[in-house]
């Protein structure tokens, strides 16, 4: 949440910082604001809501100066407002500071600052840092940072600057933050797409670094020491993370689940190798698995939990992290515990990853973003390789979740050859059929005008169709802010069947499994409470619609493999209904795309 960036070079900071900030928006979008270091004084501009607004607010100016900071936030402490907004500073307005994270002694320090007379203008644990690194300040800025980053205790990701230092100091202790290498200039961001424009060459900065950057370089120090940190070219391109003529950024990352599959596969499945699959992973001696995850990736783990069992016959336990860490259920070194966050920064799987730790357990994370916390938190890493996600509702990074959980349950699966060899054939056909989905975008987009004018819309599965119900539900809620629900089918006569009239479309996912016929039954005790029904279903079943009231058709795919073309279905379902309902689809109210608060 919130994004930070930094920028010293030769050229005009502003327009650098404000292009930066806006591929940040997606963590965080309430206020945003920026500070310059122009003719030996800091200036700061900041607005409540986007850096459009920010940009409307400047009409035009451009303050100047080559040194400068900026933020978009995502309110934690005090409200989204011009006030609250950063870069905060100190009582002089000498020293500006731009923070992703939270300060979490912040009130003590407050008040104790307070007392030494110092003057606070916003509700935010931020300010607290200028206040600091004021008290601190003897006219060499890392020394004074280095002393208030002693007395704080919290997470951040920080930079700052002082009018009388042509440089930026930047830290970092569990929030993400890069530094960007270009010629004779540096940046600092929250994340790469904001430096992509500019240079592709990074380095991620670990927990306790703090780093001193001039326009002739920069030092990175951890503990008081000096320390070399390896430089990273990094693959993605500008065009990857821009929009490519979609009109939203979601719409276009569900077009790329294709070639999201095909780079995913691409990467971890090798001729010649055990089973055609490359993880890089002993096959487990754990008698069972531990899966931790938060929203979409929870969702991710529960189509794992169930692919793993299907092929593998592992037992899989899945939890919600921020649950996991609060409970007291006992955890036996035995268990690999498998942490799947996109982000790679989601603070709850981050704590359940170091719980497991803790107990001895042996750790892997599934994860889209090379350098992301979680990398150097986990024993084992598999990426996937869907490249940059800027939508805040999660889509392709959903679907090379899945690709992932499947081939790390066919890593561990004894199954036989032939059938081994068949799963296979079935994964390098998903882009294609999931392609074909996509070709069918108009039917979906049609049947999305039946939910848009309801309040309430129910989704239901079976077996491996019930996590998909719980995404679609998680996506439309999201994005169009209609109140969807996922529920597994069987469950909706035990209390929710009070809520279904004809005013609460049922969403059915049905797949061709052992799950069909009973999911019919599911299907026609709902029809007799009245709601309209639509299923999303194969291409191939030709009994759903004497049942239903629409029908998605999906492309015919092994029913296990039915995850992948259903929701990418029903990701387009809540595009389009949240199109049609006038909301402002890549950047919903009130959410963050990179969640690093508990
Ligand atoms: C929903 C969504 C969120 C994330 C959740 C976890 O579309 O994107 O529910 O899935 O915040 O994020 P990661 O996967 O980054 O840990």
């Amino acid at each position: 949440m919130c994004g930070i960036v930094g920028y010293i070079g030769k050229r005009s900071a502003q327009p650098i910082i404000l292009g930066a900030l806006k591929r940040l928006e997606y963590r965080g979008y309430d206020s945003c604001g920026f500070a310059v270091l122009s003719n030996g004084k800091i200036e700061v501009f900041k607005e409540r809501g986007s850096i459009d607004e920010l940009e409307k607010a400047l009409s035009g100016v451009n303050v100047g100066g080559t040194v400068g900071v900026g933020h978009t936030r995502w309110a934690t402490h005090g409200e989204p407002s011009r006030r609250n907004a950063h870069p905060h500073t100190d009582c002089k307005g000498d020293i500006a500071v731009v923070h992703n994270g939270i300060i979490e002694n912040f009130q003590h320090l407050r008040e104790t600052l307070a007392a030494e007379g110092h003057v606070f203008r916003s509700d935010t644990d931020t300010e607290v840092v200028a206040h600091l690194v004021e008290r601190y300040y003897n006219g060499n800025l890392e020394e004074a940072v280095r002393r208030a980053l002693h007395e704080v205790k919290g997470s951040y990701a920080l930079a700052i600057l002082h009018k009388a230092d042509e440089k930026i100091v930047a830290a970092r202790s569990r929030s993400p933050l890069v530094l960007g290498v270009g010629d004779s200039e540096f940046f600092v961001a929250s994340d790469v797409p904001a430096l992509l424009e500019h240079t592709n060459r990074v380095v991620h900065l670990e927990d306790g670094d703090l780093v001193i950057i001039t326009r002739e370089g920069f030092r990175i120090e951890n503990g008081g020491n000096v320390v070399p940190r390896k430089m990273e070219t990094v693959l993605w391109s500008i065009e990857d993370a821009e929009r490519g003529g979609y009109e939203h950024f979601m719409l276009k990352e569900i077009h790329e689940t294709p070639r999201v599959i095909e780079n995913t596969l691409a990467t971890h499945l090798r001729d010649g190798v055990l089973g055609g699959v490359d993880l890089d992973l002993d096959v487990p001696q754990s008698s069972e698995i531990l899966m931790v995850a938060c929203g979409t990736s929870f969702h991710a783990a529960l189509v794992g939990k169930y692919v793993i069992e299907e092929l593998a016959s592992v037992p899989v336990r899945v939890e919600l992290a921020s649950e996991f860490n609060y409970a007291t259920t006992p955890l036996s070194r035995e268990t690999l515990v498998v942490g799947i966050t996109q982000s790679g920064e989601t603070a709850d799987t981050l704590s359940a990853l170091k719980r497991a730790k803790a107990a001895g357990c042996a750790t892997l994370a599934i994860t889209n973003v090379l350098g992301s916390s979680v990398t150097r938190l986990a024993d084992r890493i598999i990426y996937t390789r869907a490249g940059p996600e800027i939508c805040v509702a999660a889509t392709k990074t959903f679907t090379a979740q899945l690709i992932t959980l499947y081939l790390l349950a066919l890593h561990f699966s004894s199954i036989e050859l032939a059938e081994r060899q068949k799963m296979l054939k079935e994964l390098r056909r998903l882009p294609t059929a999931v392609q074909r989905v996509l070709d069918a975008e108009d039917e979906i987009k049609e049947v999305s005008g039946r939910i848009t004018s309801y309040e309430n819309v129910f989704f239901i599965g079976r077996g491996i169709s019930f996590p998909v119900a719980l995404e679609g539900a998680l996506k439309l809620k999201e994005i169009s802010y209609i109140h969807a629900e996922g529920y597994a089918a069987g469950e909706l006569k035990h209390g929710p069947f009070a809520l279904l009239t004809e005013e609460t479309p049922v969403v059915a996912v049905v797949a061709p499994d052992r799950t069909y016929d009973i999911m019919l039954n599911n299907i026609k005790e709902v029809k007799a409470r009245k709601p309209p029904v639509i299923a999303v279903a194969d291409e191939h079943d030709e009994e759903i619609e004497k049942y239903v009231d629409f029908v998605i058709r999906t492309s015919h795919v092994e029913p296990i493999f039915s995850a992948i073309t259903n929701s990418v279905a029903l990701q387009l379902l809540a595009y389009y209904a949240a199109k049609e309902r006038g909301c402002e689809i890549d950047k919903p109210r009130n959410l963050a795309k990179s969640v690093t608060v508990e």
